[in-house]
């Protein structure tokens, strides 16, 4: 009785101090993620976005933000095709890190900001951000990506953009938005979509 009470006082105060540090990790860092914090995109909405849209043909895709590495290794295995991501989070990247060895991998994960990350040579992104950094978002990769180049934002729209798809889950809890967007056709004077898209669509 003793010995179970032990273990249950001491797996509640592991289970604390881990919060407690997760916590503040997520606070040291809120500056530079200005409260884009770590929460995984739901593994559902990873499931009908890899199998609404088909990521084998992009040559260099980048995830803003890699969490726990869900996207990223999602995307490896499905599609054989690598991915560069970015954390600043030292939880996170450590996690992401971990599951590219786990799984050998060959994406790789950079501990950086990436608004320092130049985007002119990428032709995918995948980001699941924050509502108040959309903006800035919108504008940096409406300057830098080359056209053709296709932006996923899961949950948050970026203001002003057209999407030219939403994919959504169809599980009743997990079913946020991810917006699809097409860098050339994502401004209402831009391309028809459809136009941009022959040849080299990826959107099934
Ligand atoms: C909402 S989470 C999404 C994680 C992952 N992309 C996913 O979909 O599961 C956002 C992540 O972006 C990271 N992040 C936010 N701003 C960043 C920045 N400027 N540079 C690198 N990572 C950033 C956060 O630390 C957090 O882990």
């Amino acid at each position: 009785m003793q010995t179970a009470l032990l273990a249950i006082l001491a797996t509640g105060m592991i289970a604390f101090a881990v919060l407690f540090i997760f916590s503040l990790v997520i606070v040291a860092v809120h500056h530079r993620t200005q409260g884009a914090m770590f929460v995984p995109t739901p593994a559902v909405m990873i499931r009908s976005l890899t199998d609404a849209v088909d990521f084998s043909g992009f040559k260099n895709i980048r995830e803003l933000g890699t969490g726990d590495g869900r996207f990223l290794t999602a995307i490896e295995k499905r599609y054989a095709v690598r991915v560069i991501g970015y954390e600043i989070n030292p939880i996170a990247y450590l996690m992401t890190r971990m599951k590219i060895l786990l799984y050998g991998l060959k994406s790789r994960v950079f501990y950086r900001d990436f608004w320092h990350e130049d985007f002119s040579d990428v032709d995918c992104i995948y980001c699941y951000l924050f509502v108040d950094i959309m903006p800035r978002l919108g504008e940096k990769l409406a300057h830098e990506l080359p056209r053709g180049a296709m932006v996923f934002s899961a949950n948050f729209p970026i203001p002003g953009w057209r999407e030219e798809k939403v994919v959504k889950a169809t599980d009743t809890i997990f079913n946020d938005p991810i917006f699809v967007y097409r860098i050339g056709a994502h401004t209402e004077d831009g391309d028809e979509p459809r136009a941009l898209l022959a040849g080299q669509s990826h959107v099934r």
